[in-house]
Protein backbone atom coordinates (compact mmCIF):
# COMPACT_ATOMS: atom_id res chain seq x y z
CA UNK A 1 0.00 0.00 0.00
CA UNK A 2 1.53 3.15 -0.98
CA UNK A 3 1.52 5.50 1.76
CA UNK A 4 -0.74 8.74 0.89
CA UNK A 5 1.63 11.23 2.74
CA UNK A 6 5.13 8.94 2.20
CA UNK A 7 8.28 9.75 5.00
CA UNK A 8 10.34 11.46 2.43
CA UNK A 9 9.68 12.83 -1.04
CA UNK A 10 12.91 12.47 -3.39
CA UNK A 11 10.68 13.48 -6.24
CA UNK A 12 9.78 17.28 -5.21
CA UNK A 13 13.53 18.08 -4.96
CA UNK A 14 14.06 17.06 -8.09
CA UNK A 15 11.30 19.01 -9.33
CA UNK A 16 11.66 22.44 -7.64
CA UNK A 17 15.70 22.03 -9.19
CA UNK A 18 14.72 20.57 -12.74
CA UNK A 19 15.77 23.34 -15.24
CA UNK A 20 19.50 23.52 -12.96
CA UNK A 21 19.63 20.06 -12.85
CA UNK A 22 19.10 19.50 -16.43
CA UNK A 23 21.68 22.34 -17.07
CA UNK A 24 24.32 20.96 -14.90
CA UNK A 25 24.39 17.14 -16.66
CA UNK A 26 24.16 19.14 -19.75
CA UNK A 27 27.49 20.61 -19.24
CA UNK A 28 29.40 18.12 -18.40
CA UNK A 29 27.73 16.44 -21.36
CA UNK A 30 29.32 18.85 -23.02
CA UNK A 31 32.55 18.71 -21.90
CA UNK A 32 33.39 15.01 -22.54
CA UNK A 33 35.04 15.14 -19.35
CA UNK A 34 33.41 12.62 -16.53
CA UNK A 35 36.00 11.99 -13.83
CA UNK A 36 38.07 14.27 -11.51
CA UNK A 37 37.45 17.59 -13.80
CA UNK A 38 36.12 21.05 -13.52
CA UNK A 39 32.97 20.36 -11.52
CA UNK A 40 34.50 18.33 -8.78
CA UNK A 41 37.04 21.18 -8.65
CA UNK A 42 33.74 23.64 -8.42
CA UNK A 43 31.88 21.75 -6.06
CA UNK A 44 35.10 21.14 -3.70
CA UNK A 45 35.59 24.62 -3.77
CA UNK A 46 32.35 25.22 -2.69
CA UNK A 47 31.80 23.06 -0.15
CA UNK A 48 34.83 23.63 1.33
CA UNK A 49 33.66 27.57 1.86
CA UNK A 50 30.09 26.50 2.88
CA UNK A 51 31.69 24.31 5.97
CA UNK A 52 34.21 27.27 6.53
CA UNK A 53 37.18 24.72 6.25
CA UNK A 54 40.28 24.76 3.87
CA UNK A 55 40.00 21.75 2.37
CA UNK A 56 37.42 19.60 0.59
CA UNK A 57 37.63 16.60 -1.28
CA UNK A 58 34.81 14.68 -2.95
CA UNK A 59 34.95 10.81 -2.70
CA UNK A 60 32.31 8.14 -4.15
CA UNK A 61 30.14 7.92 -0.88
CA UNK A 62 29.76 8.76 2.91
CA UNK A 63 31.36 5.65 4.19
CA UNK A 64 34.93 5.80 1.90
CA UNK A 65 35.08 9.69 3.07
CA UNK A 66 35.06 8.08 7.11
CA UNK A 67 37.24 4.95 6.01
CA UNK A 68 39.90 7.34 3.72
CA UNK A 69 40.16 9.55 6.84
CA UNK A 70 41.26 6.95 9.06
CA UNK A 71 43.98 4.95 6.54
CA UNK A 72 45.22 8.74 5.73
CA UNK A 73 45.51 9.45 9.42
CA UNK A 74 47.43 5.60 9.31
CA UNK A 75 44.62 4.44 11.86
CA UNK A 76 44.70 0.33 10.76
CA UNK A 77 45.12 -3.04 12.53
CA UNK A 78 45.93 -2.65 16.46
CA UNK A 79 44.30 0.48 17.05
CA UNK A 80 40.91 1.64 18.50
CA UNK A 81 38.78 3.89 17.47
CA UNK A 82 35.92 5.21 19.87
CA UNK A 83 32.50 5.54 18.62
CA UNK A 84 29.09 5.38 19.10
CA UNK A 85 27.04 2.81 20.25
CA UNK A 86 23.97 4.51 18.37
CA UNK A 87 24.38 5.52 15.55
CA UNK A 88 24.39 4.14 11.02
CA UNK A 89 26.53 0.54 10.81
CA UNK A 90 28.33 3.16 8.25
CA UNK A 91 30.67 4.81 11.13
CA UNK A 92 31.52 1.24 12.92
CA UNK A 93 31.79 -0.54 8.81
CA UNK A 94 34.08 2.58 8.39
CA UNK A 95 36.84 1.81 11.29
CA UNK A 96 36.33 -2.40 10.72
CA UNK A 97 37.24 -1.33 6.68
CA UNK A 98 40.05 0.44 8.10
CA UNK A 99 41.39 -2.59 9.84
CA UNK A 100 41.12 -0.99 13.27
CA UNK A 101 38.28 -1.81 16.12
CA UNK A 102 35.53 0.06 16.99
CA UNK A 103 34.91 0.67 20.65
CA UNK A 104 31.42 2.05 21.00
CA UNK A 105 30.43 4.33 24.18
CA UNK A 106 26.94 5.12 24.82
CA UNK A 107 24.83 7.87 24.01
CA UNK A 108 23.11 10.94 25.87
CA UNK A 109 19.57 9.41 26.50
CA UNK A 110 18.36 13.21 25.78
CA UNK A 111 20.36 14.20 22.33
CA UNK A 112 20.87 10.37 20.93
CA UNK A 113 24.44 11.35 20.42
CA UNK A 114 27.77 10.17 22.12
CA UNK A 115 28.12 11.31 25.85
CA UNK A 116 31.25 13.16 26.66
CA UNK A 117 31.39 12.34 30.13
CA UNK A 118 31.16 8.52 29.02
CA UNK A 119 34.25 8.36 26.73
CA UNK A 120 37.17 8.43 29.16
CA UNK A 121 36.49 4.96 30.69
CA UNK A 122 36.81 3.73 26.84
CA UNK A 123 39.92 5.51 26.15
CA UNK A 124 43.01 2.67 26.29
CA UNK A 125 46.85 2.68 24.80
CA UNK A 126 45.47 1.49 21.88
CA UNK A 127 43.05 4.49 20.88
CA UNK A 128 43.43 6.67 18.08
CA UNK A 129 40.65 8.63 17.28
CA UNK A 130 37.55 9.64 18.51
CA UNK A 131 34.72 9.44 15.60
CA UNK A 132 31.91 11.36 16.60
CA UNK A 133 28.78 10.95 14.90
CA UNK A 134 26.46 14.16 14.24
CA UNK A 135 23.21 11.98 14.50
CA UNK A 136 20.14 12.87 13.01
CA UNK A 137 21.21 16.32 11.60
CA UNK A 138 22.12 17.57 15.76
CA UNK A 139 25.52 17.83 16.13
CA UNK A 140 26.90 15.85 19.06
CA UNK A 141 29.07 17.80 22.05
CA UNK A 142 32.42 18.64 20.62
CA UNK A 143 34.06 20.99 23.28
CA UNK A 144 34.27 18.05 25.92
CA UNK A 145 35.57 15.59 23.02
CA UNK A 146 37.87 18.03 21.75
CA UNK A 147 39.18 18.53 25.45
CA UNK A 148 39.97 14.47 25.80
CA UNK A 149 41.75 14.25 22.50
CA UNK A 150 44.04 17.06 23.16
CA UNK A 151 44.39 14.75 26.81
CA UNK A 152 45.30 11.69 25.21
CA UNK A 153 46.83 12.81 21.64
CA UNK A 154 43.63 11.65 19.65
CA UNK A 155 42.63 12.67 16.26
CA UNK A 156 38.81 13.71 16.32
CA UNK A 157 36.73 12.58 12.95
CA UNK A 158 33.52 13.81 12.83
CA UNK A 159 31.17 11.64 10.95
CA UNK A 160 28.96 14.51 9.37
CA UNK A 161 26.80 12.28 6.91
CA UNK A 162 23.46 13.46 8.58
CA UNK A 163 24.18 17.29 9.05
CA UNK A 164 25.23 19.01 6.75
CA UNK A 165 24.83 22.93 7.41
CA UNK A 166 24.24 21.82 11.41
CA UNK A 167 26.22 24.27 13.23
CA UNK A 168 27.91 24.13 17.00
CA UNK A 169 28.06 27.52 19.02
CA UNK A 170 27.87 28.25 15.48
CA UNK A 171 30.08 27.07 14.08
CA UNK A 172 29.45 24.83 11.10
CA UNK A 173 30.05 20.90 11.15
CA UNK A 174 32.69 19.50 9.64
CA UNK A 175 34.48 22.39 10.54
CA UNK A 176 35.03 21.13 14.23
CA UNK A 177 37.57 18.30 14.52
CA UNK A 178 40.90 17.03 12.13
CA UNK A 179 38.21 15.62 9.71
CA UNK A 180 35.04 14.98 8.89
CA UNK A 181 33.41 12.54 6.47
CA UNK A 182 30.09 13.69 4.50
CA UNK A 183 27.86 11.58 2.58
CA UNK A 184 25.52 12.75 -0.65
CA UNK A 185 22.99 9.54 -0.39
CA UNK A 186 19.90 10.40 -2.57
CA UNK A 187 17.79 11.37 0.82
CA UNK A 188 20.07 13.29 3.16
CA UNK A 189 19.58 17.27 3.57
CA UNK A 190 22.39 17.43 0.35
CA UNK A 191 21.39 14.40 -1.84
CA UNK A 192 23.12 13.59 -5.17
CA UNK A 193 21.40 11.62 -7.67
CA UNK A 194 23.20 8.74 -6.46
CA UNK A 195 25.92 7.72 -4.10
CA UNK A 196 28.67 10.48 -3.17
CA UNK A 197 30.50 11.77 -0.16
CA UNK A 198 33.13 14.13 0.43
CA UNK A 199 35.96 14.98 3.43
CA UNK A 200 36.10 18.39 4.95
CA UNK A 201 39.74 19.46 7.08
CA UNK A 202 41.91 22.30 7.63
CA UNK A 203 44.65 20.39 7.12
CA UNK A 204 46.63 20.46 3.56
CA UNK A 205 48.65 17.27 4.60
CA UNK A 206 46.14 15.46 5.38
CA UNK A 207 43.58 16.79 2.40
CA UNK A 208 46.48 16.29 0.03
CA UNK A 209 47.20 12.37 0.92
CA UNK A 210 43.17 11.66 0.84
CA UNK A 211 42.91 13.78 -2.86
CA UNK A 212 45.86 10.91 -3.73
CA UNK A 213 44.39 7.81 -1.89
CA UNK A 214 41.60 8.61 -3.50
CA UNK A 215 42.69 8.19 -6.98
CA UNK A 216 44.73 4.77 -7.05
CA UNK A 217 47.54 6.00 -4.51
CA UNK A 218 48.44 8.71 -8.00
CA UNK A 219 48.91 12.25 -7.35
CA UNK A 220 50.30 11.81 -11.21
CA UNK A 221 49.21 9.38 -13.79
CA UNK A 222 50.94 6.15 -13.62
CA UNK A 223 53.25 7.31 -10.44
CA UNK A 224 52.01 5.64 -7.96
CA UNK A 225 52.64 6.56 -3.82
CA UNK A 226 50.33 4.11 -2.38
CA UNK A 227 48.34 1.16 -2.51
CA UNK A 228 45.54 3.40 -3.04
CA UNK A 229 41.42 3.37 -4.01
CA UNK A 230 39.09 4.10 -6.73
CA UNK A 231 37.05 6.39 -4.30
CA UNK A 232 36.44 9.23 -6.57
CA UNK A 233 32.98 11.79 -6.80
CA UNK A 234 31.87 11.60 -10.22
CA UNK A 235 32.11 15.08 -12.43
CA UNK A 236 27.48 14.55 -13.17
CA UNK A 237 27.20 13.86 -9.30
CA UNK A 238 29.55 17.18 -8.40
CA UNK A 239 27.42 19.16 -11.01
CA UNK A 240 24.19 18.66 -9.89
CA UNK A 241 25.70 19.02 -6.15
CA UNK A 242 26.52 22.69 -6.98
CA UNK A 243 23.32 23.36 -8.07
CA UNK A 244 21.62 21.74 -4.32
CA UNK A 245 24.21 23.24 -2.79
CA UNK A 246 22.98 26.71 -3.44
CA UNK A 247 19.05 25.49 -2.05
CA UNK A 248 20.66 23.78 1.42
CA UNK A 249 20.07 26.67 3.65
CA UNK A 250 16.52 27.37 1.95
CA UNK A 251 15.95 23.54 2.36
CA UNK A 252 17.52 23.13 5.84
CA UNK A 253 14.85 26.51 6.77
CA UNK A 254 12.13 24.29 5.90
CA UNK A 255 12.93 21.39 7.53
CA UNK A 256 13.50 23.76 11.20
CA UNK A 257 10.03 25.47 10.90
CA UNK A 258 8.54 22.28 10.38
CA UNK A 259 10.34 20.60 13.19
CA UNK A 260 9.52 23.57 15.17
CA UNK A 261 5.58 22.93 14.42
CA UNK A 262 6.24 19.34 15.75
CA UNK A 263 7.51 20.56 18.76
CA UNK A 264 4.87 22.53 19.57
CA UNK A 265 2.25 20.33 18.90
CA UNK A 266 3.31 17.15 20.15
CA UNK A 267 3.17 16.41 23.74
CA UNK A 268 3.36 12.90 25.56
CA UNK A 269 3.45 10.41 26.02
CA UNK A 270 6.07 10.77 23.05
CA UNK A 271 9.19 11.85 23.80
CA UNK A 272 10.17 14.67 21.70
CA UNK A 273 13.88 15.15 20.35
CA UNK A 274 16.36 17.35 22.47
CA UNK A 275 17.93 20.27 21.72
CA UNK A 276 20.49 21.65 23.63
CA UNK A 277 21.07 25.65 23.54
CA UNK A 278 24.44 25.14 21.67
CA UNK A 279 22.77 23.33 19.15
CA UNK A 280 21.74 24.42 15.45
CA UNK A 281 20.39 20.93 14.20
CA UNK A 282 19.22 20.52 10.66
CA UNK A 283 16.60 17.89 11.45
CA UNK A 284 17.61 15.45 8.71
CA UNK A 285 15.46 12.88 10.55
CA UNK A 286 12.28 13.86 13.40
CA UNK A 287 13.03 11.35 15.87
CA UNK A 288 10.37 10.69 18.58
CA UNK A 289 10.36 7.84 21.16
CA UNK A 290 7.40 5.85 22.47
CA UNK A 291 7.27 2.99 24.78
CA UNK A 292 5.04 1.00 22.57
CA UNK A 293 6.70 2.07 19.13
CA UNK A 294 4.92 -0.41 17.52
CA UNK A 295 1.45 0.66 17.63
CA UNK A 296 2.44 4.15 16.91
CA UNK A 297 3.79 3.00 13.79
CA UNK A 298 0.85 0.56 13.14
CA UNK A 299 -1.61 3.38 13.67
CA UNK A 300 -0.21 6.05 11.00
CA UNK A 301 0.59 3.00 8.64
CA UNK A 302 -2.69 2.48 8.96
CA UNK A 303 -3.61 6.18 8.15
CA UNK A 304 -1.15 5.94 4.91
CA UNK A 305 1.54 7.98 6.94
CA UNK A 306 4.99 6.74 6.13
CA UNK A 307 7.73 6.65 8.86
CA UNK A 308 11.14 4.99 9.60
CA UNK A 309 13.09 3.33 12.16
CA UNK A 310 16.67 4.50 12.27
CA UNK A 311 17.72 2.11 13.43
CA UNK A 312 15.95 -0.50 14.25
CA UNK A 313 18.94 -2.79 15.41
CA UNK A 314 22.26 -1.23 17.05
CA UNK A 315 25.65 -2.19 15.21
CA UNK A 316 26.68 -4.23 17.97
CA UNK A 317 23.86 -7.07 18.19
CA UNK A 318 23.82 -6.97 13.86
CA UNK A 319 25.29 -10.33 12.78
CA UNK A 320 27.90 -7.97 11.09
CA UNK A 321 29.23 -7.69 14.38
CA UNK A 322 28.31 -11.35 15.69
CA UNK A 323 31.89 -10.87 18.32
CA UNK A 324 29.95 -7.85 20.36
CA UNK A 325 26.67 -9.55 20.66
CA UNK A 326 27.47 -10.49 24.32
CA UNK A 327 27.81 -7.14 24.98
CA UNK A 328 25.52 -4.57 26.22
CA UNK A 329 24.49 -1.35 25.36
CA UNK A 330 21.20 -0.29 27.38
CA UNK A 331 20.97 3.03 26.37
CA UNK A 332 21.35 2.54 22.73
CA UNK A 333 19.18 -0.85 22.77
CA UNK A 334 16.31 0.99 24.51
CA UNK A 335 16.57 4.26 22.06
CA UNK A 336 16.45 1.29 19.17
CA UNK A 337 13.53 -0.25 20.76
CA UNK A 338 11.18 3.18 21.25
CA UNK A 339 11.89 5.52 18.26
CA UNK A 340 10.41 6.24 14.96
CA UNK A 341 11.13 9.31 12.09
CA UNK A 342 7.79 11.49 11.60
CA UNK A 343 8.42 12.46 7.95
CA UNK A 344 10.05 15.61 7.52
CA UNK A 345 11.87 17.33 4.56
CA UNK A 346 12.03 20.41 2.56
CA UNK A 347 8.92 18.97 0.78
CA UNK A 348 6.15 18.09 3.27
CA UNK A 349 3.67 20.58 3.36
CA UNK A 350 2.41 22.12 5.92
CA UNK A 351 -1.30 20.79 5.22
CA UNK A 352 0.02 17.38 5.37
CA UNK A 353 2.11 18.14 8.34
CA UNK A 354 -1.06 19.21 9.96
CA UNK A 355 -2.84 15.73 8.68
CA UNK A 356 0.54 14.14 10.42
CA UNK A 357 -0.65 15.70 13.58
CA UNK A 358 -4.12 14.96 13.62
CA UNK A 359 -3.80 11.34 13.00
CA UNK A 360 -0.89 11.16 15.79
CA UNK A 361 -4.39 12.46 17.64
CA UNK A 362 -6.71 10.23 16.00
CA UNK A 363 -7.70 11.86 12.79
CA UNK A 364 -7.12 10.13 9.72
CA UNK A 365 -6.18 12.16 6.35
CA UNK A 366 -7.70 10.68 2.97
CA UNK A 367 -6.08 10.49 0.12
CA UNK A 368 -7.73 13.16 -2.03
CA UNK A 369 -7.21 15.33 1.50
CA UNK A 370 -3.16 14.40 1.09
CA UNK A 371 -3.00 14.48 -2.91
CA UNK A 372 -4.64 17.96 -2.62
CA UNK A 373 -1.95 18.98 0.26
CA UNK A 374 1.09 17.46 -1.48
CA UNK A 375 2.53 20.51 -3.07
C1 LIG B 1 25.82 8.39 10.13
C2 LIG B 1 26.21 7.88 8.78
N1 LIG B 1 27.51 7.66 8.53
C3 LIG B 1 27.93 7.19 7.34
C4 LIG B 1 27.05 6.94 6.32
C5 LIG B 1 27.55 6.37 5.03
O1 LIG B 1 27.25 7.15 3.93
P1 LIG B 1 27.06 6.47 2.47
O2 LIG B 1 25.72 5.83 2.45
O3 LIG B 1 27.15 7.63 1.52
O4 LIG B 1 28.17 5.51 2.30
C6 LIG B 1 25.70 7.16 6.53
C7 LIG B 1 24.73 6.89 5.45
O5 LIG B 1 23.59 6.69 5.60
C8 LIG B 1 25.26 7.64 7.79
O6 LIG B 1 23.97 7.87 8.04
Amino acid sequence: MTPAIPFLDLKAPIEELRAETEQAIQRVLDSGWFILGEEVKKFEAAFAEYCNVTHCIGVANGLDALFLILKAMEIGPGDEVIVPSNTYIATWLAVSYAGATPVPVEPDILTYNIDPSLIEAAITPRTKAILAVHLYGQPADMDPIIALAQKYKLKVIEDAAQAHGARYKGRRVGSLGDAAGFSFYPGKNLGALGDGGAITTQDSALAEKISILRNYGSAKKYHNLYKGYNSRLDEIQAAVLIERLKTLDEWNERRKDLAQIYLQELSGPLVLPFVPDWADPVWHVFVVRHPDRAHLQAQLTAQRIGSVIHYPIPPHQQPAYAEMADYRYPISEKIHREILSLPIGPHLSRQNQSLILKSLQGGKPTDTQAKQNSN
